[in-house]
């Protein structure tokens, strides 16, 4: 029996909020891993560490099984733990901040630029306490935060910083790539992210705590089974630390280095897509089509729009309800705020209005490299009709 992919979205049928674009190289790569005898973590995902540790110019990378994994080994590694406080977005996903619980750290959140809706080096500086041991950004949608103030205010404060880069695998700034300044940064493979292996993702920064990571993430052994197969006994290995399993497969891997490869040609479609759409959507009433800062070589993950209820003629809940329900276009919202969050809920933090502001305003838009031009104007056609 032969399985060729599911075809792509038709023009006049659904459109999902997101969906891969994967080729006949993603599919022979991974057959290639199958005939291979070798499934877990060996030679593809060793690859995959050196390609991007060489892209970003940092000294190590370890390629895990999601991007929540390489935060909770960066916190571990980092040396994070009980009453550290450690400072981060709300207005993000509860990755980090879950890692920071399970590591008994403390996430203080602190509140976003409404341009960028990224933390700033200012409110960051605001929250430092006696407690705070790190920074951890996010690079909301994939534009980059300013690392270079960012680098500068961790070394003042001698604190750890940490890039939170799911959404920023293909981002720069000033010449800067996203996670190229904090001493670790995490990057998410999981399937709707700009190169998608369906979960996956990789933890890169200084080599000393790439290291210590690598062995949390294997057990605490000293040596992986790729490097005992075959040259020693397999029982020859010591446990150094009490670690987890983080490891990313081959299989997996097989699949990540062809997407990863494939990025400058999805970042083009990605931007081409947003630039028709802040074309097209610039100058509707209450809508506010997302800002890029000068300098900024935007990952695209996102197209973030936000919806002033009291300007639109529709709210932001309205319009993706409408866009599904009339022109059955999937939309997703970026993001329910962490401290509005169960565990997080009722927790002391510092006054957050702009991320409040944005999360009942926003709205991303489907904005990826299977979609086609025809795909592209549905959806501007479907807004414009909403605000008519
Ligand atoms: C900002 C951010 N960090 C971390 C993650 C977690 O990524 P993963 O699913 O690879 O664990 C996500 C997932 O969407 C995210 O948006």
């Amino acid at each position: 029996m032969s399985h060729t992919p599911a075809p792509a979205p038709t023009a006049g049928g659904p459109l999902p909020w997101n969906r891969p674009l994967i080729g006949e190289d993603e599919i022979a790569e991974v057959v290639d891993t199958l005939r291979s005898g070798w499934l877990t973590h060996g030679p593809k995902a060793t690859r995959l560490e050196h390609t991007v540790r060489d892209t970003l110019g940092a000294e190590d990378a370890f390629a895990v099984t999601s991007c929540t994994a390489a935060l909770h080994l960066a916190f571990l590694a980092g040396g994070i733990g009980a009453g550290d406080e450690v400072i981060t977005p709300s207005l993000t996903f509860c990755a980090a901040p879950n890692a920071l619980r399970q590591v008994g750290a403390r996430p203080v959140f602190v509140d976003v630029d409404p341009f960028t809706l990224n933390i700033t080096p200012g409110a960051a500086e605001a929250a430092i306490t006696p407690l705070t041991r790190a920074i951890a950004v996010t690079h909301y949608g994939g534009q980059m935060c300013d690392m270079r103030a960012f680098r500068e205010l961790a070394d003042q404060y001698g604190l750890l910083l940490i890039e939170d880069a799911a959404h920023a695998l293909h981002a720069s700034r000033d010449g800067l790539r996203a996670g190229s300044a904090g001493d670790l940064a995490t990057f998410s493979l999981y399937a709707n992210k700009v190169a998608a292996a369906g979960e996956g993702g990789v933890l890169a920064g200084r080599g000393d705590l790439v290291h210590k990571a690598r062995l949390l993430g294997r057990h605490g052994i000293d040596s992986s089974a790729w490097q005992r197969h075959g040259k020693r006994n397999t029982a020859d290995y010591e446990v150094e630390v009490p670690g987890l399993k983080y490891v990313m497969s081959d299989l997996t891997a097989a699949l990540a280095v062809v997407q990863y490869a494939r990025l400058p040609e999805f970042t083009e479609r990605r931007a081409a897509i947003s630039a028709a759409y802040t074309r097209a959507l610039s100058g509707l009433p209450g809508l506010t089509t997302p800002t890029v800062l000068p300098g900024v070589e935007h990952g695209w993950f996102l197209y973030p729009v936000l919806i002033d209820p009291d300007a639109a003629p529709v709210d932001r809940d309205k319009t993706a309800a409408a866009l599904l329900e009339r022109h059955q276009i999937s939309t997703s919202v970026h993001f329910k705020p962490v401290h509005s969050l169960g565990p997080y809920r009722g927790v002391i933090h510092r006054p957050l209005p702009v991320t409040e502001t944005a999360a009942a305003r926003q709205l991303s838009l489907p904005c990826y490299p299977a979609m086609t031009d025809e795909h592209v104007d549905r959806v501007i056609n479907a807004v414009h009709d909403l605000w008519s």
